[in-house]
């Protein structure tokens, strides 16, 4: 049976995630901890990704190279760059790039060296599968999260998105600097600082692979406030709840 990695950006998401395992063993690698085991019948393989580029791309190209898996699922949270993506919304990335890479004039601003492209794109099949799976989730989102989280984090409609999510070793927290990043890239959804490289890692290796992020934060100069609570209360409950309809 082939076996499906899931990455997740924060602890409390894997944790939420590993709590589903009935039989998870544990297989450290490069000073990653690996869980093996299987989650509602499925084999998989957990990780924590660790944050920034450079991180999640070492501990994708570890997971693929060791465990072989048939697709690689990312989990996290994102700061929201489009107009329309709130707090409590979900992005499913179609494409994703490095908003912070510059090999300018050499390259043009944002194309990766010698692939000749600024966007690497998710698994088209994958993306149906992870957008109908967050759908099911958000349309019963007070079931997930509990109406206390629902109102205290003001949740009212949570939509999904799908579109360009961009990557970035910085987490954005002015206003100045998203405006920045929505002017340079106006088709952008959301901003995190990982899944562009992850998803280079997959091109290269021909690992389909799909990118789901809550959105946590504005990316403005409230984006801190709340952040651990969020992931805690929302973003775990998501990832593990989409996670669940997406194998299930
Ligand atoms: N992840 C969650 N919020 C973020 C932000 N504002 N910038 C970068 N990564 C994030």
């Amino acid at each position: 049976m082939s076996r499906i990695a899931i990455m997740a950006a924060m602890q409390e998401e894997l944790r939420a995630l590993l709590a589903l395992m009935p039989d998870e063993h544990k297989q450290v690698l490069g000073g990653r901890e690996f869980w093996l085991g299987h989650l509602h019948g499925h084999e998989v393989v957990l990780v924590l990704s660790r944050i920034g580029k450079v991180a999640a791309a070492t501990t994708a190209s570890l997971l693929a190279a060791r465990f072989e898996p048939s697709e690689l699922l990312f989990v996290g949270v994102a700061g929201g760059l489009g107009p329309a993506v709130k707090v409590g919304d979900v992005v499913v990335a179609e494409d994703l790039l490095q908003h912070d890479l510059d090999a300018s004039p050499l390259f043009p601003r944002h194309e990766v060296p010698l692939y000749g492209r600024s966007r690497f794109v998710s698994d088209a099949g994958m993306n149906r599968r992870l957008a109908a799976a967050v759908q099911a989730v958000l349309a019963e989102a007070p079931r997930h999260l509990g109406a206390s989280a629902v109102a205290e984090f003001g949740l009212g409609a949570p939509t999904l998105h799908r579109g360009l999510i961009v990557s970035g070793d910085r987490f954005v927290a002015s206003g100045a600097e998203s405006a920045a990043l929505r002017a340079e890239l106006p088709d952008a959804l959301a901003v995190e600082m990982e899944g562009a490289a992850v998803a280079q890692v997959c091109h290269d290796l021909s690992l389909p692979c799909a990118v789901m992020r809550t959105v946590s934060d504005r990316a403005d100069d409230s984006a801190h406030v709340d952040f651990n609570a969020f992931i805690r209360e929302v973003a775990s409950a998501y990832s593990a709840a989409v996670v669940a309809a997406y194998l299930g």
